[in-house]
């Protein structure tokens, strides 16, 4: 066994969370991936603001290049495009994999930094960049890569799901759910990126190059926001049998000009009928719903935000990388562990609320 080195760049509410479950539980992920892994620091941009989590002071340091040079892998948890880029350049320039939540970046930069990743062989995970918790990278990327996806529509932001739930549920307007979502730390620190649709427009830019095997910049996506949702459009909508959703939509579809297969992309509140799966996905939940030839309908639901949440797909990310770094070891979710033992405890729990 060797170590694997893991530098944390950021620690707001992700990487802190990152950080505490690396270094309470990382023997646990470790045996997941047959190395040790180590956390060797956390580049902040101030060592002694105040933090979600308290970690030991040591670990932080304000010089986040020298801590790449020394990494196996390297998570970027900054958010924004610089010094974000530079950092993933470096990192995977050195020989490091990365793993990212970074969506503006990945809308943005994407290809270069694919581009940069393959030349050196280096690996760029991002499970955390669109939809937090939920796996929707990985089953986009492998588990449907024999399969021909044709649509997908995601409620791919849980600041405007939670308003507009709220406008149905509650009858609040547009501005009191915008303040409580706040108060609960769902919004960007500039809402008008989760309000206006860009942050949304950015995972649906992630998505639809994923999806249909292309590069589409999150410029390329139309979009309105929710600014103009009134409470009465969403009654009258409500008495239709339907329930207005920020949605991002990708679709493969004929290009008129010549005949062939294009793609659209776009963000826009739609509405849903009160009978589709996305209608119940409610507060602040994120859910992304695929339409795949083969495969069919499938649907991928759950916490689209937060800190535990987001730092769950991160750190699946990090097993990852660290399996990869493991020269003869299982490369997936191969390694088994015989010492917890099957318990039979029959009929016990019958109901699920
Ligand atoms: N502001 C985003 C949201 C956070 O509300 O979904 C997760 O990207």
């Amino acid at each position: 066994y060797r170590t694997l080195r893991v530098a944390l760049l950021g620690a707001g509410s992700v990487g802190s969370q990152v950080a505490k479950q690396l270094l309470e539980h990382g023997d646990e992920l470790a045996s997941r991936a047959g190395t040790r892994i180590e956390l060797v620091g956390i580049a902040v941009r101030d060592v002694d603001a105040r933090r979600d989590v308290d970690l030991p002071r040591h670990l932080f340091t304000t010089d986040a290049q020298t801590l790449i040079l020394g990494a196996d892998v390297v998570i970027e948890l900054i958010g924004g495009i610089e010094p974000a880029r530079s950092y993933l350049l470096q990192a995977i320039n050195s020989g490091a994999d990365v793993v990212t939540a970074n969506k503006a970046l990945l809308a943005t930069h994407g290809p270069e930094l694919f581009a940069a990743a393959e030349q050196v062989g280096a690996q760029l995970y991002y499970e955390a960049a669109v939809g937090g918790a939920i796996p929707i990278i990985r089953p986009l990327r492998d588990s449907l890569a024999g399969d021909r996806v044709n649509r997908i529509l995601g409620i791919v932001n849980g600041t405007t799901n939670y308003i507009l739930d709220r406008m149905d549920t509650e009858g609040d307007d547009l501005e009191s759910a915008l303040a409580a979502a706040t108060a609960l730390g769902y919004a960007e620190a500039d809402p008008t990126a989760d309000i206006g649709g860009y942050d949304a427009a950015q995972k649906a830019a992630i998505l639809a190059s994923l999806a249909f095997h292309t590069s589409v910049p999150h410029d390329a996506v139309y979009r309105e926001g929710i600014e103009g949702i009134t409470k009465e459009q969403i009654d009258s909508a409500r008495k239709a049998g339907y329930v207005v959703k920020l949605l991002a939509i990708c679709e493969r579809i004929l290009d008129p000009a010549t005949g062939r297969d294009g793609v659209s992309a776009r963000v826009y509140p739609a509405l849903v009928s009160r009978k589709h799966p996305l209608a119940a996905v409610h507060g602040a939940n994120n859910a992304v719903f695929v339409q795949a030839e083969n495969a069919g309908d499938l649907m991928f639901y759950g916490a689209g935000a937060g800190g535990p949440q987001t730092a769950s797909a991160v750190l699946g990310d990090l097993v990852s990388a660290a399996r990869r770094h493991v020269v003869g070891g299982p490369g997936v979710a191969e390694s088994t562990h015989a010492d917890i033992p099957v318990l039979d405890i029959g009929s016990v729990l019958t109901r699920y609320q």
